[in-house]
């Protein structure tokens, strides 16, 4: 009959554990640039960048070292005007980040004394650090013995326990923050964290499991690596239609409105009018995105300027150079939508 092996786990093996995806993680880790510094400061926006930016995307495009080079320091960060904010995080997508990152560094110039404090709940205390962040911190610019849990660390350790209920309940982050926790070695955070997280990016993938290469197969009670982590029945993504107009002067300037509402703000876009308001114009072109649970229809159309239709009542609506328009802090997929717009016209 077959018969289960007796197999070593994570937390009775806790020592052997540690040390066989250590031991990996020192012969294969991957060399990014945040790693190669324990500044808290660039580990803080690094973490915060590679919240809603894929890893490649963040070094594919230099934007850690970019948005170091602008901002090198506190002092300089927390100096910035927002728009110069805004222009070095475009693309990066929730806004509300860099100004929170704006917000922790002038906390701690005037209550720390321009240094990070290493305690995680003390970080966790700074605008816009939860407690993933405030460990990743911690572990990786101080090496505090401190757990960190991403969607990484947490598929690896819902296959290292078979942990089969959904991961987005109370109970279930509970249970991975504390089997973190106690995995978490004394010494060595630093590498131990940034080790099962890459093990989490590599090896314990979330589609194609590598699970014959996997250091710490050994460990793992899982049988059926794909079907984890399960999450509860998802909300529905809601569609929504947006009209916009194309409206430029004869020196080519262009109208565009500066958005309200929290998470955006400050944002430049085309301007947006209802769908009776745009009938009579001509449809320039469609384009999609997608932003939360929304899937947005962009329609845009173009609109003489003797007949702009009047604009909604407390929105800032103003004509830009096409000079000026790369300086302006504007929403990704406008952005797009102009240049394409403007380069149809040559
Ligand atoms: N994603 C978020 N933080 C990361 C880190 N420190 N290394 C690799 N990927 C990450």
């Amino acid at each position: 009959m077959h018969k289960p092996m007796a197999k070593r786990t994570p937390l009775r093996n806790v020592r052997a554990f540690r040390s066989a995806i250590l031991g990996w993680f020192h012969e294969q880790g991957r060399d990014y640039p945040w790693r190669r510094t324990t500044d808290p400061y660039a580990i803080l926006v690094s973490e915060i960048m590679l919240q809603q930016t894929t890893v490649a995307a963040v070094l594919q495009n230099r934007r850690f070292e970019r948005f170091l080079a602008t901002f090198p320091d506190l002092a300089t960060l927390a100096t910035a005007s927002e728009a110069e904010l805004l222009r070095e995080w475009e693309g990066l997508g929730y806004y509300n980040r860099v100004r929170n990152l704006q917000k922790t560094a002038r906390v701690v110039l005037a209550e720390h004394n321009g240094r990070f404090p290493s305690d995680p709940i003390l970080l966790a205390t700074l605008p816009g650090i939860g407690r993933y962040t405030a460990g990743a911190v911690a572990s990786f610019a101080f090496d505090r013995s401190t757990p960190i849990v991403d969607a990484n660390i947490a598929r690896v350790l819902t296959r290292l326990f078979n942990h089969r209920a959904p991961i987005d309940t109370t109970e279930s982050r509970h249970q991975l923050w504390s089997w973190a926790d106690n995995l978490v070695p004394p010494q060595n955070a630093r590498a131990f964290n940034s080790a099962v997280m890459e093990l989490g990016q590599t090896h314990c993938s979330a589609r194609v499991p590598a699970c014959l290469d996997c250091p710490v197969h050994d460990f793992c009670s899982t049988r059926n690596p794909a079907s984890l982590p399960t999450k509860k029945p998802k909300r529905k993504t809601m569609e929504v239609i947006e009209h916009v107009l194309f409206i430029q002067k004869r020196n080519g300037s262009i109208l565009l409105a500066q958005e309200g509402g929290s998470r955006r703000n400050g944002l430049w876009k085309l301007p947006e009018r209802s769908h009776h308001q745009v009938a009579d114009f001509p449809h320039l072109a469609t384009r999609k995105y997608s932003i939360t649970h929304h899937r947005v229809t962009l329609h845009i159309h173009r609109c003489p300027t003797s007949q702009v239709p009047p604009k909604p009542v407390n929105s800032i609506e103003q004509f830009h150079s096409p000079q000026a328009l790369a300086a302006l802090p504007m929403a990704s997929p406008f952005r797009q939508a102009l240049l394409a717009l403007m380069e149809r016209k040559r």
